[in-house]
């Protein structure tokens, strides 16, 4: 008989051997190819921190030239796909939108679908990286029923991205450096979290030699859940649901009461025991951000803070080791920024493409990769013999 183990949830199952990102649930440490996440948030941006990903080190400054002037070689999408986003609902939801268009890229870019090529990889890659903050973008424009806007390459990434969403025909985007900074660290902070649920799905699909547009499309489909991705979509309207601070020990309660399904929503995580690394960041992120739009006094952060420092004194959080997660204080950042609730979750998408990339490419390169195929536990009827319908 097959022996195999039963780890429903894999919470204990290794799926793959990686070399991209390190994370230390109970030190809450995270390194990007040997690089803690703080030095890289500190002193990196995105398209360097998606160079070190891919490739493995950080760029020269020419490697680094060369491959900013190759992702933005490819930010705009065929003039055709712009009748595909009309074909969905006028107020869809941008990751509804998003999960659509991406998968259909592989009709639109036949010339890198060979994913035995190396060739072909790369490009594909490059488009996938490039294309992302575009197809967001639109994606938003279109579910508020504002005309596309063309991205401009002589913006930095984080930049071009903001001025896409933004801009409208009549008055461009000015876009604050600072802004465009604290939306850069976002992007990096979110670029890869090893095997999540997202990504392990990215490599699943890969496993079975899909193309590299619908395996990130696949991605995406999965992120959007509250218990990953949409977490940060989730978090805010809870956040803004409590409303003032007296509110939080009602919350509170509701979150340890078994028999209530209300989770606080940006708390706790599967790998993390301590605190996420990257919501330390983002709180920093927080403050900086409402410094400089001159809202301080956001009764959201306040609310936040207020209910961080409640939980973290809280004898349920301490015990399951729940702490604030990388969604708990995005939300907060990208409101202030302008964003609407539902701009969340694919804000986080097209940032972790770059993590979905470079973890399908490792798994290509990898001798020992395998189609992805996990056993189960089959616990239904024995067997048993059929009954026409007439005598049932
Ligand atoms: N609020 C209240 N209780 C919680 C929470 C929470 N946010 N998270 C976990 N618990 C409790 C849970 O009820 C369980 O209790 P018990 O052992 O008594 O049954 C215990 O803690 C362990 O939880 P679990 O669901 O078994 O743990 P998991 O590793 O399967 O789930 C998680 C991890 C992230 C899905 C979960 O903590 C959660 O639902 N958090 C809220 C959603 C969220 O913020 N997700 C974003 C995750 S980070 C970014 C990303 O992945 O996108």
């Amino acid at each position: 008989a097959d022996v195999f183990t039963f780890d429903p949830g894999f919470t204990s199952t290794a799926s793959c051997a990686s070399a991209i990102t390190y994370i230390d649930g109970d030190k809450g440490e995270l390194w990007y190819r040997g690089y803690p996440i703080e030095q890289l948030a500190l002193h990196g941006h995105h398209l360097e921190t998606a160079y070190l990903l891919l490739y493995g080190d950080l760029p020269t400054p020419k490697q680094m030239e060369d491959f900013e002037n190759r992702v933005t070689r490819h930010t705009m999408v065929h003039e055709q796909m712009h009748y595909f986003f009309r074909g969905f609902r006028r107020d869809s939801h941008p990751m509804a939108t998003m999960v659509g268009v991406v998968g259909a890229l592989s009709a639109f870019y036949h010339d890198s679908l060979d994913i035995n090529d190396p060739w072909h990889r790369e490009v594909a890659s490059i488009r996938l990286i490039a294309k992302l903050p575009t197809i967001a973008a639109m994606a938003y424009k279109y579910s508020i029923g504002q005309p596309f806007v063309y991205p401009r390459n002589e913006l930095d990434y984080a930049s071009n991205f903001l001025h896409m969403c933004f801009s409208v025909p009549a008055e461009e985007y000015k876009v604050d450096p600072a802004l465009a900074r604290a939306m850069d660290r976002i992007m990096m902070l979110h670029a890869d979290h090893e095997q999540n649920a997202s990504t392990s799905t990215v490599r699943l699909a890969g496993s079975s030699g899909a193309n590299p547009f619908a395996c990130i499309a696949a991605g995406i489909a999965c992120l959007w859940g509250p218990a990953h991705g949409g977490a940060n979509q989730a978090c805010l309207e809870m956040l803004q649901e409590i409303g003032t601070v007296d509110r939080i020990p009602e919350y509170i309660k509701r979150a340890k009461d078994k028999d209530d399904p209300f989770r606080l929503m940006g708390f706790g995580h599967r790998v993390y025991k301590n605190f996420d690394p990257r919501a330390k960041i983002m709180k920093e992120s927080a403050d900086e951000v409402l410094g400089i739009l001159g809202i301080e006094d956001n009764p959201t952060l306040q609310v936040a803070k207020e209910l961080e420092r409640i939980a973290l004194e809280d004898e349920y959080f301490v015990q399951k080791k729940l702490y604030p997660n990388v969604d708990f204080y995005s939300g907060i950042i990208l409101s202030a920024m302008g964003f609407p609730t539902a701009m969340f979750t694919p804000i986080f998408a097209l940032s972790r493409t770059v993590g979905w990339i470079s973890q399908w490419t490792e798994m290509l390169g990898d001798p020992d990769s395998k189609i992805g195929r996990p056993r189960q536990l089959y616990v239904g009827q024995d067997r048993r013999d059929y009954v026409p319908v007439a005598d049932r």
